[in-house]
């Protein structure tokens, strides 16, 4: 019978801990703090750097509810706006309901300036307000008052993140690398801004984003739900996934090295990588929304878009090293089909945990001590919305 317990999540569990209760999955006022607490508090990942080559290339995302613009300016650096025309209000780039397969995100590009659809008020792509048709200082426009309101913008790895209120996080030193901490050192070897997108599979999820977390962070699912990667990987399966070492990486089983059907490739490992990272697979979480899978060869990069308490749209890129992409007959299905199966394979678990959260009966439930990384969402959530019991 599992023994509840009263410690902190701080401490080492020595039993099996409550996870969040079922509320913190399925309420909408629940998301609605988070939205606060988390995504508007927090570095957010927006995608590839790669998506915004050159100059007034802009990146529309949608950040847990809030649309925002991130442009490449002359200059070739990155701002982020709010997609909000400091006028009356207009999206600068406009929210089209998009068809039911698409997505909002998108990409496009400014011929040197950005111009609201409305009326014209037209900014500079570092967001200042350049001209409003027919209005003059005379007329009470100050311009220097009427940027369009800033995101924060960082990089890391390739990856763009932004930061829904810039001012907060500057004046309590909240800056992208503190956020990552230990991950940019564990992640070295890699040559994470160099890797280029092959492909992409976006999957729309119903499951709440912690869902999608908490099952990342364990492998005590991996036997029952993975059999194919079982196979590439069998340590996942031996006692429940306890006792991985994913500081040294996870090894294949004999003659694998890669993330494939076979767990073979004929694609270089990275340059750079220790004797360890060139055969055994690492994995990382950037709270709240990237996770990172990394093989010797290639990375699968997976955006969480939270979209509602049972809701997350996940946008999962697959990096390679340029030198390979080059190649003749670079081919990434290996990779790509592999994962697909896993990734549907852990949407279709996720959803069905929703699901079975929604029932009148389930108000908790536990973490198994192989599970013990996803106190960390607990912890993580906890912390942010001051209730470090959940
Ligand atoms: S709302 Fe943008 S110009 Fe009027
Ligand atoms: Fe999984």
């Amino acid at each position: 019978m599992v023994r509840e317990t009263k410690a902190p999540g701080n401490e080492v569990p020595t039993e099996m801990q409550r996870t969040l209760p079922s509320s913190a999955y399925l309420s909408g006022e629940a998301f609605e703090r988070e939205r606060e607490r988390i995504f508007a508090t927090e570095w957010f990942c927006a995608g590839r750097e790669e998506a915004l080559p050159s100059a007034g290339d802009f990146l529309k995302v949608d950040v847990a509810g809030e649309s925002v613009l991130i442009v490449r300016t002359r200059s070739g650096d990155l701002r982020g706006f709010y997609n909000v025309c400091r006028h009356r209000g207009s999206r600068i780039v406009i929210d089209d309901p998009p068809p039911p397969d698409e997505r909002p995100e998108r990409t496009g590009r400014f011929r040197g300036s950005m111009v609201c659809p409305y009326h014209g008020w037209t900014y500079g792509l570092a967001g200042e307000l350049r001209a409003a048709p027919f209005l003059a200082e005379t007329d009470g426009l100050r311009r220097e008052e009427l940027s369009l309101h800033p995101v924060g913008v960082d990089t890391w790895g390739g990856f763009v993140f932004v930061h829904l209120s810039p001012e907060e996080a500057r004046a309590e030193g909240r800056t992208l690398s503190s956020q990552l901490g230990a991950i940019v050192e564990r992640t070295a070897r890699y040559p994470m801004v160099e890797l280029r997108a092959a492909h992409r599979i976006t999957y729309d999820v119903a499951a709440n984003w912690k869902c999608i977390v908490e099952n990342y962070n364990e492998c005590y699912h991996c036997g029952p739900v993975h059999p194919e990667l079982c196979e590439v990987v069998p340590a996942f399966k031996q006692v429940g996934g306890a006792n991985l070492d994913w500081d040294r990486g996870i090894p294949h089983r004999e003659g694998a090295t890669t993330f494939t059907f076979s767990g073979t490739t004929d694609r270089a490992p990275f340059p750079g990588l220790s004797e360890d990272e060139q055969t055994r697979h690492k994995g990382e979480l950037a709270y709240p929304n990237l996770m990172l899978s990394m093989s010797s060869d290639h990375v699968a990069a997976f955006t969480l878009w939270p979209k509602g308490p049972g809701r997350t749209v996940i946008d999962c890129d697959f990096l390679f090293h340029p030198d390979e992409m080059r190649r003749p007959g670079f081919d990434p299905s290996d990779a790509v089909e592999f994962w697909d199966l896993v990734n549907r394979q852990d949407w279709r678990i996720c959803q069905s945990v929703q699901q079975g959260m929604s029932s009148r009966v389930f108000r908790f439930g536990y973490y198994a001590p192989m599970e013990d990384l996803s106190l960390d969402i607990r912890r993580y959530v906890g912390e942010r919305l001051n209730d470090p019991a959940g």
